[in-house]
């Protein structure tokens, strides 16, 4: 995805563009630019890279000017060069874009056979021309835009200065999202309230298929039939001290501390500690009705929803299908009537996962949505809300995101083998009990960051890294192999430890690391048997376990990391730490870029 921020100010905008940039970097990082309307002209200024660069292009040559739209950008159509950074322009509009119009190729076809000169690959510039087109032809900035936003299939967010109207800005918002930011005597567009956090905090969140016209004075909001309509000014809260790093050396890093402290607050809201019993907000919804639950979403939030298919099959009895949101909307799933469709995702922007929601939806799913980002598009299209209190994450790896999403979802495990009679009084203290003790044990296996941070030069120079679990586990091994592609660029892939033997295992020799998630419990004794597979193979060993489970299976390992003995529910949670804190300490021996890894963006807005 890409960041969008716009300024209808009452003095010079540039700086305050660029600052709003940095607090979205996060979104995306290979190319960035502003264009502020001054004395007749569109001042346009682009660099390649990272913001850095467009700094300096701008402390050469600045852009002044009291009105300015500004991006930051992640490559969809063209690559990361200063030609195809936005905002794209012609003598009388500039715009910015984040999404992807996916009929450009006809557009742009039409616009070069009315004698238009395209200089980009973007598929973003044609919607530059088209409202050119208008606007050349003596449409009004509304009317032009009225006449264009039809025109464009897919998803967009856009915002679009002109020329010849040096006190507006124009925005448009469908499938990814806009908002409107209120000062004084000022008027801001932008991705997401982070963006405007310095600025504002009054906001407006537009809707689905909603223009706005925006000035100094205000904003006038128009939905997709083109009728004005209100859309309610809320207080963002969004801190911008919680875009900044503290004493931390990267975002990362200190997200992952802070995993006691949110994971805490989160279970906090479900879960009553004076008689420990689980306490979700109350739906107008039957969960002890539900036969099936379908869980989807993409990446780290995918391997959360694995680890909550082992806890609903087991507390609740019911049966969980689980797949990538990508996969799940093309192949026809057969959704039980009146079942339970659960879309797990830290930003609840994630294309994929907001087009299958919108898919359960239109087929009659009762619609679940754990999210961290509560103003999302998923929480608003959710029955049943289940926010994460993770507060912003910032690094692309997801870290406390994660063991949020476990939280919530154990709790609604619980809740629901509750409500359908399958979990005792009894029974429910003793999970909320353990699911209490979390936080004080993820502080715990925080304790053993110096000792990773030492064994990391032992991973750093692989080529490939297998990551095995049992169980739980065997998501959080995936989870871990994940972390580690991500920030390191090293090959990494996660198993089933009882899978290797089927395939795997030919891979291992001396060079291949392979990191054992194996807490002390059921399935413990199982999983040292799969490691001294690999072991009698030559295979070097990492072994993160409880101090039991260390003094029975350590021996011989290439290193060993101890984790406090948990009981097997938070587990997870516990585990997440060190796969973390190895992937990062990597990063950090690699010389990598801990929080802009190459090619990612924070939330993936397009297909
Ligand atoms: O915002 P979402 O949770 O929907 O994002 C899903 C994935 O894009 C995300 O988890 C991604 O895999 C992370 N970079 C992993 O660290």
């Amino acid at each position: 995805m890409c960041g969008i921020i716009g300024i209808v100010g009452k003095e010079a905008v540039a700086e305050r563009l660029v600052d709003g940039l940095r607090r979205m970097e996060y979104r995306g990082y290979d190319s960035a630019g502003i264009c502020t309307v001054h004395d007749g002209t569109l001042v346009r200024r682009r660099a390649e890279g990272k913001l850095a660069n467009l700094a300096n292009v701008l402390a050469k040559d600045p852009a002044d000017g009291d009105v300015g739209i500004a991006h930051t950008r992640w490559a969809t159509h063209g690559a990361p060069t200063a030609k195809n950074a936005h905002p794209h322009a012609t003598d009388h509009v500039a715009l910015v874009h984040n999404g992807i119009i996916e009929n450009f190729r006809e557009l742009k076809a039409e616009l070069t056979a009315a004698g238009r000169t395209l200089e980009s690959d973007t598929d973003s510039e044609v919607v530059a021309h088209l409202v050119s087109l208008q606007v050349e032809g003596g449409a009004s900035p509304q009317d032009a835009v009225r006449e264009v936003l039809p025109r464009l299939r897919g998803a967009f967010a856009l915002a679009i200065a002109f020329r010849d109207y040096p006190d507006l800005l124009i925005g448009a918002r469908r499938g990814s999202p806009l908002v409107v930011g209120f000062g004084d005597g000022e008027t801001y567009l932008g991705s997401d309230a982070l963006a405007l956090a310095q600025l504002t905090q009054r906001i407006a969140y537009l809707e689905e298929g909603d223009w706005v016209v925006v000035t100094r004075d205000g904003a006038e909001i128009y939905d997709e039939l083109g009728d004005l309509v209100e859309r309610p000014i809320q207080l963002s809260g969004a801190s911008a001290a919680a875009v900044e790093k503290g004493n931390y050396r990267h975002f990362m890093q200190k997200e992952i501390f802070e995993q006691p402290t949110v994971v805490a607050q989160t279970l906090g809201s479900y879960l009553r500690q004076s008689d420990n019993s689980v306490a979700l907000p109350q739906f107008d919804f039957d969960i002890s009705a539900v036969k099936r639950v379908t869980i989807v979403a993409c990446g780290t939030s995918y391997y959360a929803g694995m680890v909550a298919k082992y806890w609903f099959e087991q507390f609740a009895r019911v049966p969980v299908d689980i797949d990538f949101a990508s996969e799940f909307r093309y192949r026809e799933p057969v959704l039980e009537e009146g079942g339970l469709a659960l879309f797990i995702s830290q930003s609840g922007e994630t294309a994929d996962t907001l087009a299958a929601l919108r898919h359960c939806k239109a087929e009659g799913q009762t619609i679940g949505v754990v999210v961290n980002v509560p103003t999302s598009s998923m929480a608003r299209e959710a029955d049943l809300l289940l926010p994460t209190h993770a507060g912003p994450e910032i690094g692309v790896a997801s870290t406390k995101a994660f063991t949020c999403q476990l939280a919530v979802l154990a709790a609604l495990a619980a809740h629901m083998a509750v409500r359908k009679g399958l979990m005792s009084r009894a029974d429910e203290q003793e999970v909320v009990a353990h699911l209490l003790e979390a936080p004080a044990a993820l502080n715990a296996a925080l304790d053993h960051d110096d000792d990773i941070a030492a064994m990391a030069h032992l991973i750093a120079p692989a080529r490939d890294v297998l990551y095995l679990g049992r169980g739980p586990d065997y998501p959080l091994a995936m989870e871990g192999a994940l972390k580690l592609k991500e920030i390191s660029y090293i090959h990494a892939e996660g198993y089933a430890s009882g899978e290797m033997k089927h395939g795997p295992i030919a891979l291992i020799d001396e060079a291949v690391p392979v990191i054992v998630l194996a807490p002390s419990g059921p399935l413990f004794e199982k999983t040292v048997s799969n490691m001294e597979e690999v072991r009698a193979r030559g295979g070097k060993i990492v072994l993160i376990s409880d101090a039991k489970g260390l003094e029975e299976a350590g021996e011989g390992c290439l290193a060993t990391i101890e984790m406090p003995r948990v009981h097997p529910l938070i587990a997870p949670l516990v585990y997440a730490i060190p796969v973390q804190l190895l992937a990062y300490h990597v990063a950090c021996v690699k010389g990598t870029d801990v929080d802009q890894p190459r090619n990612l963006a924070k939330s993936v807005t397009v297909e």
